[in-house]
């Protein structure tokens, strides 16, 4: 039973396996009997939870394409189809898009056009090299009308369309040339009937019907009319006519497909075969870890950022930073504190955002103001971005959500790419939010010269292991479901952390209460001492997060501080390195955590937790992903 939770006891998700899903638009490809505009606006409302900043359809019809694309959510493509229709189609390609290259606007949704129109393609993922291509494609004269990677693909599209290759060969000569995470589906004017598609380090999977098949990012978009289905391996192409199913190597040798029964009804479907969003948000941790690293570091070995539009001058006269943010994007802000501090020297600030400008905060020029909003909408940290820009300081934005007023009010930008976190409670979010501080502060040490080179690769590429690690501790989940199960008549739980586990443990208990409404509360370690222990009383459960062996005396302080509460009748779960033989000493329930450098356990340390808070709230019978009073984006003060 406890097994299922992970998976629901569902066989594969219909994309690859959880924690591997990519980048979060939703892609729909059609051909068949059926009224393709019906069949992808039907499956592309089935994905809208997957990117919802503009949408799109392009569809072959009389030897050409027409195409409808508009920002924003479906809703104002299906409302453009009304006031514009497009004609009647079998064969036709669709987008919904979470935006990570260029703003969520018309010219930048998909599908993006090459070889003047006769091909249509849209894509999911990020294309690394896309700057390169781009440069080569204009410097031939290739006019670009978006901002967007995705478009440098369809024009590589067409230019090999039009030197004579057919779809699935020019589809291959496309992918050859391209670095990064995608799914490319394309559709030809001039080869009716056929839908191409390719994949790598993205979801992609078939449909496969009776006289017709279909494409998509997960099944969700044709569960309705096939529960047939093949999941597509890594590099691969796949051609979908209306009776028959293609598939070979990027190399164009025969591949191997797998194919499968899709037994999930459609709610199902569109949580990947989990039970909530959080749970399939939490599981998502390691690719949209590894997804918010991609393409950090360029040819030359330097760390770069995109959209950091100050000036390295400006950076280096920074004498304060005050990092500012709500809820979990603050307990991520008072990780980021620790990490810059440590290894650029400058004094930060954490502020709650509705608390900043109220206190009168001393803001100069040479202030760095950095916010950290995963919506980008938060009206607190938004009119905290205000306060400071009146003040002069520079502001710094971390945020999930291209194109959101917070970044559009910011001087710089650094997007994560954890795709649309549905859920309430923050999760994927929050470990992206880390990534994308330590990034920030691996990137002013280098530009400040803290930091050599080697020293600050060797960080990322600490980080780079980072994914591996969290598939590590949300493969060994038994411990802590079955204490999910025993502690849900428990009136109070706390958590305690020393050093970067204080956060951890502040927003351990942020995610136990606000999905399960039990009361939960996280502690400096050291503070106990100061009062809180008169809480401790016996059977009182408490999380505790160990900081690794060998780091300075924090470690024994922190194992101290178990033997305290335990002594006082606490029954105390261990969060600490694998074989800590200290900390296993103290513990009632041990949960074994990878090795890795002390400012990064917080990657590693909060999955635990947020696995148990969705447990107990799932175990409670709450809904997890509407937790009552709460919503998603708080847009009022
Ligand atoms: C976290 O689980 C909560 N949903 C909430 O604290 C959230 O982190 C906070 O409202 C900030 O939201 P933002 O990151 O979108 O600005």
């Amino acid at each position: 039973m406890i097994e299922t939770r992970r998976h629901q006891g569902f066989g594969p998700t219909g994309v690859s396996s959880p924690g591997k899903v990519a980048f979060m638009c939703g892609i729909v490809g059609y051909v068949g009997p059926r009224d393709a505009r019906s069949v992808i606006l039907a499956g592309l409302k089935r994905m809208e939870y997957r990117g919802y900043d503009s949408a799109g359809i392009a569809l072959v019809a009389d030897g050409h394409i027409d195409i409808r694309k508009k920002s924003g959510k479906l809703a104002n493509l299906v409302a453009e189809l009304e006031s514009n229709p497009i004609p009647a189609s079998h064969q036709g390609i669709g987008h919904t898009r979470w935006a990570t290259h260029g703003g969520p606007t018309d010219d930048n949704a998909h599908p993006h056009l090459g070889a003047a129109g006769r091909v249509a393609l849209v894509h999911n993922g990020i294309i690394e090299n896309f700057a390169t291509l781009k440069a080569e494609l204009s410097a031939q004269g290739v006019v670009f009308t978006s901002q967007t990677d995705t478009e440098v693909a369809a024009h590589l599209l067409g230019r090999a369309i039009e030197s004579g290759l057919g779809l699935v060969e020019a589809m291959r000569s496309v992918v050859a040339r391209l670095e990064g995470a995608f799914t490319l589906v394309a559709i030809d004017s001039q080869t009716p009937d056929t839908v191409v598609a390719a994949r790598r380090n993205s979801p992609l999977v078939v449909g496969v019907g009776q006289g017709e098949n279909f494409l998509a990012s997960d099944v969700a978009s044709f569960i309705e009319y096939t529960q047939e289905a093949i999941e597509l391996g890594q590099d691969q192409i796949v051609e979908i006519k209306p009776d028959s199913i293609e598939v070979t190597g990027f190399d164009g040798s025969p591949a191997t497909t797998r194919p499968y029964h899709i037994d999930w009804d459609l709610s199902a479907a569109e949580k990947g075969g989990y039970d909530w969003f959080m749970r399939k948000e939490i599981f998502e941790q390691p690719k949209a870890v590894a997804d918010t690293l991609l393409g950090r570091i360029n040819t030359d070995g330097e760390l770069v950022l995109d959209e950091m539009n100050i000036e390295v001058s400006e950076l280096r006269t920074i004498d304060k930073i005050i990092v500012v943010a709500c809820g979990t994007a603050y307990h991520a802000g008072l990780i980021a504190k620790y990490a810059i501090e440590h290894w650029t020297r400058i004094p930060v600030e954490v502020d709650i955002a509705s608390e900043f400008r109220y206190r009168d905060p001393v803001i100069h020029r040479s202030t760095l103001v950095v916010t950290i909003s995963q919506s980008g909408e938060t009206a607190d940290t938004l009119q905290a971005i205000r306060h400071a820009r009146e003040q002069h300081a520079k502001v710094i934005s971390i945020c999930n959500t291209n194109g959101a007023t917070i970044p559009r009010e910011s001087d710089a930008v650094i997007y994560t790419h954890a795709g649309p976190e549905i859920g309430v409670a923050s999760t994927k979010g929050f470990t992206t939010q880390l990534i994308a501080c330590y990034l920030l502060g691996l990137y002013l040490a280098q530009v400040r010269g803290n930091k050599f080179g080697d020293e600050i690769r060797s960080l990322v590429e600490e980080l780079e292991a980072i994914p591996e690690k969290m598939d590590q501790v949300l493969d060994d989940l038994e411990t802590v479901l079955t204490l999910a199960g025993n502690s849900l008549s428990e009136p109070s739980i706390l958590f305690l952390g020393r050093h970067v586990g204080y956060p951890v443990a502040l927003e351990g208990a942020l995610k136990l209460k606000e999905i399960s409404y039990l009361h939960a509360e996280g502690f400096a370690a050291g503070e106990l001492k100061h009062g809180p222990i008169a809480l401790v009383d016996k059977g009182l459960p408490i999380f505790v997060v160990v900081p690794p062996q060998g780091r300075d005396q924090i470690h024994d302080k922190v194992v101290s501080n178990i033997q305290e509460v335990r002594a006082r009748g606490a029954r105390t779960i261990v969060l600490a390195e694998r074989g800590d033989e200290e900390a296993m000493a103290f513990a009632d329930v041990f949960l074994p955590l990878p090795v890795v450098p002390t400012l990064f356990q917080p990657l590693l340390a909060i999955l635990p937790l947020q696995v148990y808070a969705c447990e107990v709230a799932t175990l409670k019978g709450y809904d997890v992903d509407q937790p009552r009073n709460l919503a998603k984006s708080v847009t009022v003060e």
